[in-house]
């Protein structure tokens, strides 16, 4: 069941920041694409010429999609947002968990047998140690990182017994750009893009949340990938996966870099001053989150090539400083 260039692959959920990215790959790489997105939260921009879309609701458009010599489903599609998670769980799930089982039982009735699911590092909450490998129990502390893992849990279940061949890749901190997608959201909360918003003059300054935390300078350690190296590991795995056998593998550097050492780097690309004020600390943060993927390099093959922050930053800027109009965030 390996996937190869020229065959049909569905991205649900590609209008979005990682979903599009890896549909732009799977374009570039010779795959037939077609892109469901309700755009409720993606750009209708960031979808690559090359692929077919369909705007709308996942589980309407999926069985015609799926019907259509399908090999493979990238599924993206979510609700993603770990604050709005806790505010309003039923959104997350209804929309993580109900949606991906219907679409689970849609893939089977169609006779689609491989999936590549877009999992997350908040299945494993605050972790006792780092790195943290894909071994570590799993407790989540936020509805959204347990929508996940209860998806992930179906999926396992549905390997085993109905011959699905499916991975789940846990992102760690994903950022950078690639070409003319990156991170262009009407409501951001994510550090990478806040701050370029300062360098760019959209915002008056990047709050750092907390200076207190059990860490070398005091403020949050996360492990930063690149969204273009995040895109590579999900077509190995589509490429590789082989029916009823569910494998989970971590994305991230392996690196851990500080809030405050984010900032210093951000400075250094753009040349900007990025005025940084220390605020509170958020709720549900970890102090902490470092990544092995140590599984992903030996199982995978995948060899992250553009993870070093000073790239994934380089790239998002480039990305950033040239949106003009087309930045959906609001401008100075
Ligand atoms: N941060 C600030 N100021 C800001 C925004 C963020 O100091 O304005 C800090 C956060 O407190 C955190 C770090 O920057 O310490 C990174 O925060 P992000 O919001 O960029 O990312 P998270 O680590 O919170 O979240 C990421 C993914 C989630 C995933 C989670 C796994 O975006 O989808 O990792 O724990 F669930």
């Amino acid at each position: 069941m390996a996937l190869s260039p020229g065959e049909h692959v569905l991205v649900t959920g590609g209008a979005g920041y990682v979903g599009s990215v890896c549909a732009t790959v799977l374009v570039e790489q010779g795959y037939r694409v077609t892109v469901i997105d309700d755009l409720s939260t993606g750009n209708r921009e960031a979808v690559p010429d090359g692929a077919h879309f369909l705007e709308g609701d996942v589980l309407d458009a999926a069985p015609g999609v799926l019907a259509d010599d399908c090999a493979a489903v990238f599924h993206f599609a979510a609700k993603s947002l770990v604050g709005e998670s806790v505010v309003s769980p039923a959104k997350y799930w209804s929309g993580n968990v109900v949606t991906s089982l219907r679409l689970l039982d849609l893939m089977r009735a169609a006779g689609v047998d491989n999936l590549v699911f877009s999992s997350t590092a908040a299945c494993y909450g605050e972790p006792a140690t780092v790195p943290i490998t894909e071994d570590l129990p799993t407790a989540p502390t936020n509805p959204y990182g347990a929508s996940k893992l209860a998806i992930d849990h179906i999926i396992t279940s549905y390997a085993a017994a109905y011959g699905l061949g499916a991975t789940s890749l846990r992102y760690f901190n994903v950022a950078g750009a690639y070409g003319t997608v990156g991170e262009n959201r009407a409501v951001e909360t994510h550090l990478i893009p806040l701050i370029l918003q300062v360098a760019l003059g959209a915002r008056e300054k990047i709050m750092i949340f907390g200076d207190d935390w059990p860490t070398a300078d005091g403020t949050c350690v996360r492990d930063y990938i690149h969204i273009r190296d995040l895109a590579d590991a999900h077509i190995l795995a589509a490429s590789s996966n082989t029916p009823g056998s569910h494998r989970i593998f971590n994305l991230g550097s392996g690196d851990g870099f500080s809030v405050q050492q984010v900032v210093e780097t951000c400075r250094k690309v753009t040349g900007h001053p990025i005025p940084a004020e220390v605020a509170p600390r958020r709720g549900g943060d970890p102090a902490t989150l470092i990544a092995s993927s140590a599984r992903a390099m030996a199982e995978l093959g995948w060899s992250p090539t553009r993870s070093d922050l000073t790239t994934i930053v380089g790239d998002a800027w480039a990305f950033t400083s040239q949106l003009g109009g087309r930045a959906h965030f609001a401008r100075g």
